[in-house]
Parts: structure tokens; sequence; C-alpha cells
């Protein structure tokens, strides 16, 4: 699915569009180079993974209510950012995003509204869900470390375990993820530019960085708090790798 023409237009006309200089290009894929090579120092590939083990209807509507409360909270930080965003390029690119997250959630609700499941009361997140999303996420200093965090590290992470999981899911859940992935990439490709055009001097890039490496080091905790989720429900060793999480 490719993106839709207004947001083409966003992307690649609109004045956040200009080409950026080749360094600033380029510190992009560092980061992302960076978050590679620390998830594949975590990775070990004799070890059980999460998709070896078939993926119950009770865990995928537990996997649906975490990523129901994660896209929810994704649209509240997002959209409260939108006041406190001066580069009005950026706050342009982002009020999109808001709108894709409240639709995101939306569809992860009807899916599990299909499983009997229609409201997230009575689903409480893990402390270190609670400390990566909602404390840390909204946190950020300035639109640079806001999308240091969630654009480039926590998109990133996100977009590859849906690949990750798609195959595995029952149909009605992959075409709403169908739908999810291209707007989760969307959202990598204006963090981007966002980067590019406002992360410009040596304190810009350390303050990144540091965004970057303490999202991995909460994601990870959250991916660990899920197996321990799992095991305490019955579905899961504490000890599984490799979850298809944000
Ligand atoms: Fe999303
Ligand atoms: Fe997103």
């Amino acid at each position: 699915m490719g993106l839709a023409n207004d947001r083409v237009d966003l992307l690649e006309h609109g004045e956040i569009g200009e080409e950026a200089s080749p360094d600033e290009s380029t510190f992009w894929d560092e980061m992302v180079e960076h978050i590679e090579q620390r998830r594949a120092a975590t990775v070990d590939p004799e070890e059980a993974s999460f998709f070896n083990r078939p993926l119950s209807e009770h865990e995928l509507v537990e996997w649906l209510s975490f990523q129901a409360y994660y896209e929810l909270r994704a649209c509240q930080f997002i959209g409260g950012w939108l006041a406190t965003t001066p580069e009005t390029d950026a706050m342009v690119l982002l009020a999109q995003q808001v709108e894709d997250e409240g639709n995101h959630y939306e569809y992860c609700m009807r899916a599990l509204a299909r499983r009997g499941v229609t409201s997230l009361d009575n689903w409480t997140p893990e402390p270190e869900w609670e400390e990566w999303i909602d404390g840390w996420y909204p946190s950020g200093a300035d639109t640079i470390e806001r999308v240091a965090a969630h654009n480039l590290t926590g998109e990133l992470g996100a977009c590859q375990a849906f690949l990750q999981i798609s195959p595995r899911l029952p149909d009605d859940v992959r075409k709403a993820f169908d739908r999810i992935i291209p707007d989760e990439q969307f959202h990598m490709k204006l963090g981007r530019k966002i980067i590019q055009k406002y992360c410009v001097t040596d304190d810009d890039r350390a303050r990144v960085l540091a965004r970057v490496d303490r999202t991995f080091e909460l994601e990870q905790a959250g991916r660990l708090a899920y197996n321990r989720r799992m095991a305490r429900l019955g579905i899961a060793d504490a000890d599984d790798a490799q979850l298809p999480m944000p």
C-alpha cells in the first residue's frame, strides 16, 4: 500500500521536504544501524522464540490489548505535543500521525470486540509498560528528543515486530495490521525528515542518541515484562525471547 497523495505531497513537496545535506541524512541511518546492532546483540538464535510457539486466542487477546493501549497512548501523547511544536512543518506531519494512531486503536479494539472484549477497563498494563509508554515517550525536551524516542526507536521496533508476527495472525487481525504497517512506515519517514532538518548540532545528535538508547532499554524491559505476564497467565515460559511487541 502506498502513501495517500496528500501525504506524499507533505513529505516530498512541503517545506520539510527540502533535501538535507549528506551529513544530516546519514545520521538517521547511523541511528537505525545502532538500534539494529543493539537488538542483534540481544538475540540468541538457539533460544526458544515467541514465534516458535502457537499463538493462542488467549495470547492474541493479550497482545491486541497491549497494542490497543499503546496506540491509544500514542494518539494522546503525540496530540499533546502539537501545542508545543514550534516547527510548524513538523507539527503538520505529527497531526497526521495523531489521526493514524487513533485509527490504529480503533482497529485493535474492533479485533478485540470480535473476540468478546469491548473495553480495556479490566486490563492493567505492566509497570514497565507504564514507565516506557506513559512516562518516557511523552517526555522529551523538544521535537527531536520526542521523535528520536518514538518515531525512530519505537516505530522501528514496532514495524519489525508487526512484519515478523503478521504471517501468524488470523485473517481479520492480519488485515488490520496490513492497514497499520504502512502508516507506521510513514511515521518513520516523517520522523526521518524531522531529524534531518532539525537535528543539526553535536549537542542535538548527543541528545538524540541518549533518547534512542534509553528507549531501547525500556523497550527491552517491556518485552521481558510481556513474557513474565504471559508466564503468569500460563501462556508462555518466562524465558522465551523475541516477542512481537514494539
Ligand atoms: Fe500506530
Ligand atoms: Fe505510529
